[in-house]
């Protein structure tokens, strides 16, 4: 499978932002780590992080010939992009919805995410192990 990995505003500050929720690790690390991880015979992972909603929606569009599957984690956007919701709700490959730390037990505002409605399913609170769950979840999608 051809499988895009997205991550959202401020994740290129893993490592220095919030260590306590989201781990000493910076997402260079992280993403080194998924790909000795998963089976490369398999696979092939594309990475990409951004700060700018509209280029999660570009990549989501332009790409959409290349990827089988989405993983995304989508910050803070998660919790307010419509715009990102009806993309990922108009492209026709499965999208699952990771997020390091639990959301569903941090500030009221983190609770609601506005694209988990349109997605195959969503991981929280495992860390980086999340992105290979999901990855094991497209691959028996
Ligand atoms: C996050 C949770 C979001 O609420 C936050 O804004 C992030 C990271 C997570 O991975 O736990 O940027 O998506």
């Amino acid at each position: 499978m051809n499988i895009l990995i997205i991550n959202g505003p401020n994740l290129n500050m893993l490592g220095i932002r919030n260590p306590s929720i989201y781990g000493e690790e910076s997402l260079e690390e992280i993403n080194e780590w998924i790909k000795k991880i998963i089976d490369k015979k398999k696979h092939v992972l594309k990475f990409f992080q951004t700060n700018y909603e509209g280029k999660i929606i570009d990549t989501l569009q332009d790409e959409i010939s290349w990827y089988d599957g989405v993983i995304i984690n989508p910050g803070a956007l998660t919790h307010y992009s419509l715009s990102i919701r009806d993309t990922i709700e108009c492209i026709s490959k499965p999208v699952i919805e990771v997020h390091l730390s639990n959301i569903f037990d941090r500030e009221p505002f983190r609770k609601v995410s506005v694209i988990s409605e349109v997605c195959q399913g969503t991981i929280a609170g495992m860390g980086k192990i999340g992105y290979v769950r999901a990855i094991e979840k497209l691959e028996l999608s």
